[in-house]
C-alpha cells in the first residue's frame, strides 16, 4: 500500500511492521473530523494565497464526495492505508489528481491527528453532557416521587438515621451534577486548535491559524507549536472525568443491587432490566447494574493507560502517542451506554415504600432522637447519649423497639422522660424535623429538587 512518506526509503515495509504500525482500523472513527479539518485547512491556504483557486475547488469537491461516500457506505476502509489521514489524502489524490497533493502544504499528520482527536472528543464530551443531564433528571424525578418515603439512611451499611428516600437519590443527582461541571471544564481545554503547529515548529508559510481555529469552532489556536503536537492532557482529563462518572454509576449500581436483594426488597427488579437464571426459577438478576459496576474497570484502565503512555515521553510527537486513541474511544463509548441505560433503568424503577419503612422501624434508627429529647429537657448530650445507649442495649436484649417501651420503663432510665417521647421518636416526625439546609427532611428535599431542576434547565 502507498505510504504518504514513500520516497524516503528504498525497501518495502515488512508485512508485520506494516500491520503493527497501522492505526486505520481504529482511527477511521475520526473520518468526519479529518475531512472537516482538511476542508478548513484548504480554505485557509486558498484565502492566504498559498494554493490556487482551482486546486481549492477540486479539493473541496473531492473531500465532500469522500465524506458522503463514507457515510453512505460506498467507500470503505479495507484498502490497507496506514491511518485515516493517509486514507483521506490518498483517496483524494486518486479522485482529483494533482490537486490532492497540495492539501498537505503547511501541515503535518502530527498536528492533524491532534486536531482530529480534539474534535472527536469535543463532540463525545457534548454527548456525555447531554446524557448526564438526562440521568440527573431521572434522579430528580424519582426523588420527587419518593420524597415522602421514610427510609433508613446508613453509615457502615448499618441503619443510622431515618431519611426521606428522595434525599438519597438527590445525593446522586449532586454527584452527577459535579461530573457535568467537570466535563464542561475539560471541554475548555479540549477546545483549543493545534492545527498549524505542523510537525512541531510551525511553518514558514504565511498561514492563519486563527482563521482555521474559528472555522472549526475552537476558542483559539494553541500558543506553542511543540505543545500543540505533544499535548494529550485533554485525553487524560476526559479519561479521568469518565472514570469518576463510572465511580458514581458504580456506587449507585451497588446500592441498586443491594436494594433489589431479598434481604432489602426496596426495589422489585423490572423485567426489562434484569434476567432470570437458567437453573434457579426464583431468580431475577440485576445484570444491568452489575454490568455497569463491572465496566468501571475498563474505564479506569484507559485512564491508567494514557497516563502511562505519556509518562516520560520526550517532546514532541512520538509514535507511542498513537496508543492514545483506542482507550479513550472505549472509555467514551462505555460511559455513554452506562449513562443511558442507568437513566432508563432508574426511570422505570418502582421503589417499595412499605419495605423501606419497615427497615427503618426495626434498627433503633431513632435512638439519636431519644438522646436529643433528653437534651431538650436540659440534659448534657454526652449524658443523654449514655442513657440512650443503655436503653437500646436493654431493648435489644428484650426484643423490643423504642416505640414499644412503656412510660414506666422510660421513667426508670430518666425522670426527664414524659409522653412527648413517643412523638419525638415517631419516624415520620424524625424525618420531618430535619429542616437544616441540605438535610434529609421532606421539605429540605423538596427544596433541593426545585434547586436542581433550576440548575439543569
Ligand atoms: N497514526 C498516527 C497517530 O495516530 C498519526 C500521526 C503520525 N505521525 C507520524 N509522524 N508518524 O498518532
Amino acid at each position: 500500500m502507498d505510504k504518504l512518506w514513500a520516497g524516503k526509503s528504498a525497501s518495502e515495509l515488512d508485512a508485520l511492521t506494516d500491520k503493527f504500525n497501522r492505526s486505520l482500523p481504529f482511527d477511521k472513527a475520526m473520518f468526519k473530523e479529518d475531512i472537516t479539518g482538511s476542508m478548513a485547512h484548504s480554505a485557509m491556504l486558498y484565502a492566504k494565497g498559498i494554493i490556487s483557486e482551482s486546486d481549492y475547488l477540486k479539493i473541496t469537491e473531492g473531500l465532500k464526495g469522500i465524506l458522503s461516500d463514507i457515510e453512505s457506505g460506498v467507500l470503505t476502509f479495507d484498502g490497507g492505508e496506514e491511518d485515516i489521514h493517509s486514507f483521506v489524502e490518498l483517496t483524494l489524490t486518486k479522485r482529483v489528481g494533482e490537486a490532492g497533493k497540495v492539501l498537505h502544504t503547511a501541515r503535518s499528520r502530527n498536528d492533524q491527528v491532534a486536531l482530529d482527536l480534539r474534535m472527536k472528543l469535543r463532540s463525545d464530551a457534548e454527548k456525555i453532557k447531554e446524557l448526564l443531564k438526562k440521568l440527573i433528571s431521572a434522579f430528580v424525578n424519582k426523588a420527587e416521587e419518593t420524597v415522602d418515603y421514610v427510609a433508613p439512611g446508613y453509615t457502615h451499611l448499618q441503619r443510622a438515621q431515618p431519611i426521606s428516600f428522595g434525599h438519597q437519590l438527590m445525593a446522586y443527582a449532586n454527584m452527577f451534577l459535579r461530573d457535568l461541571e467537570r466535563v464542561e471544564d475539560c471541554l475548555k481545554r479540549i477546545n483549543v486548535s493545534p492545527l498549524g503547529s505542523c510537525a512541531l515548529g510551525g511553518t514558514t508559510y504565511d498561514i492563519d491559524r486563527f482563521m482555521t481555529a474559528e472555522a472549526l469552532g475552537f476558542s483559539r489556536p494553541c500558543s506553542n507549536s511543540i505543545d500543540g503536537v505533544s499535548d494529550r492532557d485533554f485525553v487524560a482529563e476526559l479519561a479521568f472525568v469518565n472514570s469518576l462518572i463510572m465511580t458514581h454509576l458504580s456506587r449507585f449500581s451497588e446500592e441498586y443491587i443491594l436494594w433489589s436483594s431479598f434481604e432489602f426488597k426496596y426495589v422489585d427488579l423490572d423485567e426489562r432490566f434484569s434476567t432470570g437464571s437458567s437453573i434457579m426459577p426464583q431468580k431475577k438478576n440485576p445484570d444491568v447494574a452489575e454490568l455497569v459496576r463491572g465496566k468501571t474497570g475498563r474505564v479506569y484502565g484507559s485512564l491508567m493507560s494514557i497516563l502511562t503512555v505519556l509518562k516520560g515521553l520526550p517532546l514532541a510527537y512520538n509514535k507511542d502517542m498513537q496508543e492514545d486513541k483506542e482507550g479513550i474511544f472505549d472509555s467514551v463509548e462505555t460511559v455513554k451506554i452506562c449513562l443511558e441505560i442507568s437513566a432508563e433503568m432508574l426511570a422505570v424503577t418502582v421503589f417499595n415504600k412499605e419495605n423501606m419503612y419497615k427497615a427503618a422501624s426495626r434498627g433503633f434508627i431513632n435512638a439519636t432522637d431519644v438522646a436529643d429529647f433528653l437534651v431538650t429537657k436540659g440534659l448534657e448530650f454526652r449524658n443523654a447519649y449514655k442513657i440512650t445507649g443503655r436503653i437500646v442495649r436493654e431493648c435489644i436484649a428484650m426484643g423490643k423497639t423504642l416505640e414499644e417501651l412503656s412510660m414506666d420503663e422510660y421513667k426508670n432510665y430518666s425522670p426527664l422522660f414524659d409522653e412527648g417521647i413517643y412523638t419525638a421518636i415517631d419516624l415520620t416526625k424524625c424525618v420531618k424535623d430535619r429542616t437544616s439546609y441540605g438535610a434529609a427532611g421532606f421539605d429540605s428535599v423538596k427544596k433541593q429538587i426545585a434547586e436542581m431542576r433550576e440548575i439543569i434547565k
